[in-house]
């Protein structure tokens, strides 16, 4: 039997995989996490004509281009007012390694690490890959992240806190007052709040706020990407920000773990920070169209659910098998305790899908629920 790291051994791959194995191949598939639209033609063209003009052949430098860490600032400081600098800018390969590399630059062996319960799979996963201690805290009936519960569950041991809004899996978005109150939680407690800002540009009601626009010390750093912005999964980039001396640890590890983000995707982002957003608009008000139709169905059913306000996920309340009971139906959701223990009670529902398909999924959903009754 080879020998492992007592690190890996806490880990294991996301039950989210699991559900789609076992599904038929014609199964409709609400479980899967990135939108339904292809990379906008602007981003497109950009990678080609660097790979064709010889620019993506190299390594880049390891914090990335400059014209996209340029374009990043420029994306932040016009979306959120933020006085960001490109130097700390690092591009990455996803929001996944933004998080990784957050979570290596400031965890070490036993702290702890305050994560919404349920939350994003990867901020358990990458606190223990880390050495640290995943610290799961309930979220409010709406779903979203109580900041008095991320206070209360701060300890001598805490170094870091994840906010995640828009959320996955839940769909809630924090208000100004609560990512205020993060903001403040983080300077007075002298703990780092790592805000994945991943859905920033799906927001339906109200708007997105940043614990970064608040903070009064060096005590947030945000990962973004360009996957869900504007529907590139698989160009694999995403970039995290933060302080000249948070930025300067993070970038160890990039460099020794990753070099430097792909090349021609980095153009790619580039030209989606600068292109034309209608795109993005697009793909927001398709996303609030099939959220609409997806909670009347589910009202309809009986199904309890509370309002996602952005991204594309629904989580809700169902009885114990349905997930079982979707699946043998030929409809694909995820379990919610697939997120954390405080998802139990709950599927995750992404409704980023045909919507047609989503139709006929939403009538499955309710024969399921029916026969559970
Ligand atoms: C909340 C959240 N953060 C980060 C990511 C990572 O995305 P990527 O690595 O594609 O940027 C995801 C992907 O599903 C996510 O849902």
């Amino acid at each position: 039997m080879p020998k492992f790291s007592d690190r890996i051994e806490r880990v294991e791959i996301s039950g989210i995989r699991e559900v789609f194995e076992a599904a038929g191949d014609d199964a409709i598939n609400l479980g899967i996490g990135q939108p339904d639209f292809p990379t906008p033609e602007h981003a497109r063209r950009a990678a080609v004509d660097a790979i064709e003009a010889g620019k993506a052949d190299a390594y880049t430098a390891n914090k990335g281009i400059a014209p996209l860490r340029e374009a990043i600032a420029e994306k932040h400081r016009a979306d959120q007012g933020v006085d960001l600098d490109p130097a700390n800018v690092v591009a990455t390969a996803g929001g996944s390694e933004a998080l990784h590399l957050a979570m290596e630059a400031h965890v070490s062996a036993g702290d702890e690490v305050v994560i919404p319960d349920p939350g994003f799979v990867s901020y358990d996963a990458l606190t223990k890959l880390a050495g640290g201690e995943p610290v799961p805290v309930t979220l409010r009936e709406d779903l979203t992240l109580d900041p008095a519960a991320v206070e209360a569950a701060i300890t001598d041991d805490t170094v870091a806190f994840v906010v995640n809004s828009p959320g996955n899996p839940t769909g809630a978005v924090s208000s100004e007052e609560d990512v205020r109150e993060f903001a403040r939680i983080a300077d007075e407690h002298d703990v780092l709040c790592i805000s994945d800002e991943v859905y920033e540009y799906t927001v339906f009601e109200g708007e997105h706020y940043s614990p970064m626009e608040f903070a009064e010390e060096d005590s947030v750093v945000v990962v973004n990407s360009a996957s869900k912005l504007f529907s590139m999964t698989g160009w694999r980039l995403g970039w995290v920000y933060g302080s000249a001396e948070r930025v300067d640890r993070m970038v160890r590890v990039h460099q020794y773990a990753q070099a430097c983000a792909s090349a021609p995707a980095q153009y790619a982002a580039e030209a989606a920070l600068r292109g034309d957003r209608d795109v993005v608009e697009e793909m927001t008000d398709s996303f609030e169209r099939r959220r609409d139709v997806l909670l009347e169905g589910f009202a309809d059913a009986g199904i309890e659910c509370p309002v996602p306000q952005g991204a594309f996920y629904a989580m809700p309340r169902v009885p114990e098998g349905f997930v079982e009971e979707c699946l043998d139906r030929g409809v694909i959701v995820v379990p919610g305790e697939a997120f954390g223990e405080g998802g139990r009670g709950h599927a995750r529902v992404s409704y980023a899908t045909d919507e047609e398909d989503l139709r006929e999924a939403i009538s499955t959903m309710a024969e399921a629920y029916e026969a559970l009754q």
